[in-house]
């Protein structure tokens, strides 16, 4: 296997006007208190050491409380306070919550959902973005703020907007029609562009008139997927549209950086990669859901997502919780410990900032039963305890800052292939492009290694080995891009129903898998998707390595949801089905393409068997899976000559660590051995060679 470049070091970019060493706050309310407790909170603030809080992102009304007269004094004197206690501010533009006024002035504005309902208002989400007396309001309240607050010395930041895509993403009003029309006209050209995208011949669906494509509302049978496919596009970049012409107008008044909270990996509304490119600095929320079994994985997924949009960039983690949020069914309390746990793994996964939903706990509203560093308990509470805890932890690892973290693994992240998979009518119900990114991210997770995600037609050198996770729209680019990757010498491996349909959502020319065929030496045939709860079985004495003898046969393993009939095309068969509706047929192979290999599994492996599986294919990789404890978790960040190990023990059980360094948090050395306690952190300078 020829050596692969190292992973390069990303361009520093922008970060926090004035911020030193990890940033440390959160979400502050404060026109929900009267102002004699804004001292009180600043002198707790300071207690807990939070150095940074976002400030007026529901605050429109208060602010406007007429369109077009501003009341500023409140924020003004809020401001100055902050300031001179140190505390730097992301100040929030109000657009996520526009007040009462403005749906009475403009009741068109409101947004329509897919079975025509008008939304109204006394809750939250914005207006339909597509409404121009919506985006003429943001544009007036944002700029407003950037000419009062641009040059502020308080200011470290721009806060746009709130969760764009929540709760609100897709508009079916005339509105939004009428601009999804316009959208289409500029992708296609003219209609006959239009049909042959959208297949139209089929079910009598042709166009002959503009005016007569329309935003994909409930329909009798199923809606034409390309047509939905392009509507969320479309939904996509009208949200983003109104961001881009929120910093515009701040930028023209104002140098400071500007950023938007992502929900990165929770919200399907939103292609990440465009927009990572039109902020400065990549900001994200992220919160725990009581259903995982094991949620430090999922909030690891989360975070190297997050690093993974920023370039390798430091990011801000703008919201998380302290304990329970208010939305879900149950809303589990963390445990002691937890909260410093998930602080630090996204630290440790490249978060130079954490935040919190929110400072104090509100008294009234929808979320007045979620955690807050202030709960409702007060300073004697646990909760405050471990806040003012992380804050010192943080403030010992200034050092970190700037730091990066390294990987040799990616997987593939497309937001079009979710977009394109979950439309109806696909051959199977149990298909499911996240539940397969999840299963082979808790895999490598499980066996240490840190992972990049990665868009399909990115650059994908730095990586040994690349995961395409039923990724089953892809491009031809992108074909090619992975096939290019395994000719250069790295390794991909693929899961079934990847590589189906091109960016139309029409079947790829060529058949199945086509534009990996070269990469896996394979076609597929024709889909054998399993009967509800089926299962196989897969195995056989084939080789799983080069013949050279270096890996024995591989074991039997289960396979569900799935199989293929596959047309093997130079490939090696890796195992057999031995039963089922492919029985005797090939079910994973191996292929050598160029200096590298690809591999595919044309069944659903649960966790462990694909650990098994992974252990094969990262002979290929040349990596392999670090012999961990289970339950730590162990990341790295790299400095200029120093390196961190960042450690967090999720079981119950103290865990020794070999390592030689200096201890952080505790500031002491290591001696060679490093003893995390059941459920605790730990932070370790290691200079190499010393
Ligand atoms: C989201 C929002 C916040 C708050 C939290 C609660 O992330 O951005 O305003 O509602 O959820 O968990």
């Amino acid at each position: 296997m020829p050596p692969r470049p190292a992973p390069s070091t990303p361009r520093p970019g922008p970060w926090l006007v004035g911020g030193e060493g990890i940033a440390y706050g959160g979400d502050y309310t404060p026109e929900q208190w009267p102002e004699e407790v804004w001292a009180q909170d600043v002198i707790l603030m300071r207690e807990a050491g939070v150095n940074l809080v976002s400030v007026g992102i529901f605050s429109w009304a208060l602010l406007e409380p007429e369109e077009g007269r501003f009341e500023f004094g409140w924020l003004d004197r809020l401001l100055e306070l902050l300031h001179a206690n140190g505390i730097r501010v992301d100040l929030g533009t109000p657009t996520a919550s526009p007040p009462a006024w403005f749906f009475h002035a403009y009741p068109e504005a409101r947004v329509v959902s897919r079975e025509g309902t008008v939304l109204g208002f006394g809750s939250r989400g914005m207006a339909g973005p597509s409404s121009p007396a919506y985006r003429a309001a943001t544009v007036r309240i944002t700029t407003a703020l950037a000419q009062r607050y641009g040059r502020h010395p308080a200011l470290a930041l721009w806060h746009v907007h709130n969760e764009y895509g929540a709760p609100v993403s897709e508009d079916y009003s005339p509105a939004s029609a009428a601009a999804f029309r316009r959208w289409l006209a500029d992708r296609y050209g003219d209609l006959e562009h239009l049909n042959a995208a959208w297949g139209t011949t089929f079910w009598g669906q042709r166009y002959a008139q503009w005016e007569h494509v329309d935003v994909p509302a409930a329909t009798p049978s199923v809606a034409n997927p390309t047509q939905r496919l392009d509507f969320a596009r479309f939904s996509d970049h009208a949200l983003r549209e109104c961001f881009v012409a929120e910093r515009d107008a701040i930028r023209a008044h104002s140098d400071v950086p500007v950023t938007t909270n992502f929900m990165a990996g929770s919200c399907p509304a939103t292609e990440l990669w465009q927009w990572a490119r039109e902020v400065d600095i990549v900001s994200n929320d992220h919160y725990l859901t009581a259903s995982e079994t094991r949620p430090e994985i999922g909030l690891a997924l989360a975070a190297d997502l997050t690093r993974s949009l920023a370039g390798g960039r430091p990011w801000i983690l703008m919201e998380h919780s302290t304990s329970a949020v208010s939305w879900q069914p149950r809303n589990v309390a963390k445990q002691p410990g937890e909260m410093a746990r998930n602080a630090l793994s996204h630290l440790g996964r490249g978060a130079d900032a954490i935040l919190f939903f929110q400072w104090r706990a509100s008294r009234s509203g929808a979320e007045k039963f979620h955690s807050a560093m202030l709960p409702h308990a007060g300073t004697g509470s646990r909760v405050w305890r471990e806040v003012v805890a992380l804050g010192r932890d943080l403030g010992a690892l200034a050092e970190l800052r700037g730091t990066q973290v390294r990987a040799d693994v990616a997987i593939l992240w497309d937001q079009e292939s979710f977009w394109a998979q979950d439309l109806e009518w696909r051959p199977s119900v149990d298909l499911d492009h996240r539940e397969r990114i999840d299963a082979f991210y808790t895999a490598l997770w499980q066996a240490g290694h840190t992972v990049d995600f990665a868009h399909p037609e990115a650059d994908l050198a730095a990586y040994r080995l690349v995961v395409v996770p039923a990724s089953y729209l892809l491009s031809r680019a992108a074909g090619d891009n992975l096939t290019r990757f395994v000719a250069g010498g790295g390794t991909l491996l693929v899961s079934y129903f990847s590589g189906i349909v091109d960016e139309t959502d029409a079947v790829h020319e060529g058949g199945y898998l086509a534009p990996l065929r070269r990469a896996l030496g394979l076609t597929v045939e024709e889909f054998l998707p399993l009967r509800e709860g089926g299962s196989v079985r897969v195995g056989g004495e084939h080789r799983s390595d080069a013949g050279d003898g270096s890996a024995p046969p591989m074991p039997e393993l289960e396979g569900t949801v799935w199989s293929d009939d596959i047309a093997l095309e130079g490939a090696a068969v890796v195992s057999t089905y031995l039963d089922g509706p492919a029985a005797g047929r090939p079910a994973i192979t191996r292929h050598t393409h160029g200096l590298g290999t690809g591999w595919y599994v044309s069944t659903r492996l649960g966790v462990d068997d694909l650990m098994t599986l992974l252990d094969r294919v990262y002979r290929d990789a040349g990596l392999s899976a670090r012999a961990g404890v289970a339950g730590l978790e162990v990341v790295v960040r790299h400095g200029v000559g120093v390196d961190y190990l960042v450690a967090l023990n999720h079981g119950d059980a103290p865990v020794a660590v070999a390592v030689d360094g200096h201890e952080l948090l505790s500031g002491r050395a290591t001696d060679g051995t490093l003893k995390v306690p059941g459920g605790g952190v730990a932070v370790v300078r290691v200079t190499p060679g010393a």
